[in-house]
């Protein structure tokens, strides 16, 4: 999809589509006290179209006033030949309570406009951005927010119809910085292909998506954009002394990958040095504890995190912040075999810990674990992993959260920050002394898995003991990185969540 912006009255743009927000802007109804009263009294929706273009507004005037409309969100109405504009038609899009609406809904707007265009055959069409919010960052919320919605997970059906948007045009008021919104439209661009290619990753089912085949792909996009990428196999692992890597990896046949992306711009300072770890479990059967058949097939997007990292690096490499950054893929399946580690096994980690194996399905966090001491010893000073590691985060947050963990305040306010301009959602867990009960072992230093209450938590306490006194932000992503139903603004599937969130924190960083 191509991005272009443009600073003509809408009226007067040709176009396939134009597609206007409507915004509600009855004021609430204070005075009623009752249910019954309030449902009596209730304000009809006050409709405006979110532009200043008198002609647009015209065309939809006695549409709006008909009361037809309920000006909920994603509420949609397209009018044919709208009189006076040369589009061919107006989409309206609901968007809610004018007081409320913020770049999150225009994101979600945007791409639910491209879904209903393309499932029409329409290629092209005209976005005007709503006065309401700030220009720049309705640019990059309308960009970002079209690209998620273009993309559909259907490559392997032979029935797909392969339809999407070729071209976008942003209308934007012509009373703006014009280059700062050039520079937004690139910048959200670069994230939102970043985002899909992650979500192509993530979609690929375990056997088109093996750690070697991860490998070969972040090898691929790493010349493209001009990043460092080395891979290691077996022998480097062991080398390392990575036990808990290897104790997950020794049990398939399917031969481990550490994928070690290196991003150094000239001119960069030698600190800061951010190290961003994925977990990469290109299929977790759960290994000898093994998962119930019921919903394995979706331990194919047990690499989300990984991919994550991968697509991070790229749109890093792309929009070129002067920070050092160091990408870290840990990729392995997790199978039962004969060779597979067992329950109350003991492994050494990297960083000499010893950890008694419980469950061999807690394997994530043992991946991670000598992930996050590798970064480290390649002289990372911050570090953020994403993982979908514990499906005790998707009991605790539902699918509209992913799970944040900090072992530092600084650290995370600036991902929370992060996360508001990425228009992603995360809740903070807590990682106080007191879980740490959780991990203990008897014959080791720790556990791999502390139980079922707390189980995010208690998987976070485990990989704080490899982050050690280095700032650390841990992303729980196992109920937020796929998608469970289709919703109006992306398809089901693969969501690339953290991505953008995780550039912009990189970027905060850039001096
Ligand atoms: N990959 C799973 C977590 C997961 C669950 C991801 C649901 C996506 C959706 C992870 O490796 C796992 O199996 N975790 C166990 C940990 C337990 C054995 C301590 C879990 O959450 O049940
Ligand atoms: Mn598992
Ligand atoms: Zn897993």
């Amino acid at each position: 999809m191509k991005t272009t912006l443009s600073f003509s009255m809408p009226a007067e743009l040709e176009t396939e589509s134009l597609v206007a927000i409507t915004l509600d802007h009855a004021e609430k109804d204070h005075t009623a006290d009752s249910p019954k009263a309030d449902s009596a009294k209730k304000e009809k929706p006050q409709l405006k179209l979110a532009t200043g273009d008198a002609a647009v507004q015209s065309v939809a005037a006695d549409l709006l006033a008909s009361g037809e409309l309920t000006g909920k969100p994603f509420e949609i109405n397209l009018l044919h030949k709208p009189a006076g504009l040369k589009a061919k038609r107006l989409l309206l899009i609901g968007g809610g309570t004018a007081k409320k609406f913020t770049s999150y809904d225009l994101r979600r707007l945007a791409g639910a406009s491209v879904r209903t265009l393309k499932s029409r055959g329409i290629r092209s069409f005209a976005f005007i951005a709503p006065p309401i919010i700030p220009a720049e960052e309705a640019v990059r919320a309308i960009v970002e927010g079209a690209l998620v919605g273009n993309f559909d997970p259907d490559y392997y059906r032979s029935d797909r119809k392969d339809q999407k948007i070729d071209v976008l045009t942003i209308l934007a008021s012509g009373n703006t910085d014009h280059a700062a919104l050039e520079k937004a439209a690139h910048e959200a661009q670069v994230i939102g292909e970043s985002q899909n290619f992650t979500r192509d990753l993530v979609n690929e089912p375990s056997n088109r998506m093996t750690p070697t085949i991860l490998a070969d792909r972040a090898k691929k996009m790493s010349q493209e954009v001009g990043l460092k990428c080395e891979v290691y196999g077996a022998d480097k692992i062991k080398e390392l002394k990575m036990g808990a890597f290897w104790s997950v990896a020794q049990g398939s046949d399917e031969p481990p990958a550490l994928i070690v992306m290196t991003y150094e711009p000239a001119g960069a300072p030698a600190k800061p040095v951010l190290g961003l770890v994925g977990k990469g479990v290109t299929f977790d059967t759960g290994g000898i504890s093994i998962k119930p058949a019921d919903g394995m097939e979706k331990m194919k997007y047990d690499m989300a995190g990984g991919a994550t990292m991968i697509g991070a690096m790229r749109a890093i490499a792309l929009l070129k912040p002067k920070v050092k950054v160091i990408g870290i893929v840990c990729a392995t399946e997790n199978m039962p075999s004969g060779k597979a580690q067992k329950p109350g096994d003991v492994q050494i980690a990297m960083s000499g810990k010893s950890i008694e194996i419980i469950n061999t399905d807690a394997e994530g966090r043992l991946v991670l674990a000598d992930g996050l001491f590798y970064a480290r010893q390649l002289g990372c000073t911050h570090l953020v992993d994403a993982a979908t590691l514990t499906g005790a985060v998707v009991v605790a947050l539902g699918y509209a959260n992913a799970g944040i963990f900090a072992n530092d305040d600084d650290m995370y306010e600036r991902f929370h920050k992060a996360n508001g301009e990425a228009g992603e959602k995360m809740w903070r867990l807590p990682l106080d002394d007191e879980y740490k009960e959780n991990i203990k072992s008897t014959i080791a230093d720790i556990v791999n898995s502390g139980g079922r209450w707390g189980g995010a938590i208690n998987a976070a306490m485990f990989l704080k003991e490899f982050a050690e006194d280095t700032p650390w932000i841990h992303l729980d992503i196992a109920g937020t990185a796929w998608t469970e139903d289709q919703k109006p603004w992306i398809a089901k599937g693969p969501s690339g969540i953290a991505l953008r969130s995780l550039v912009e924190f990189v970027k905060g960083f850039a001096s």
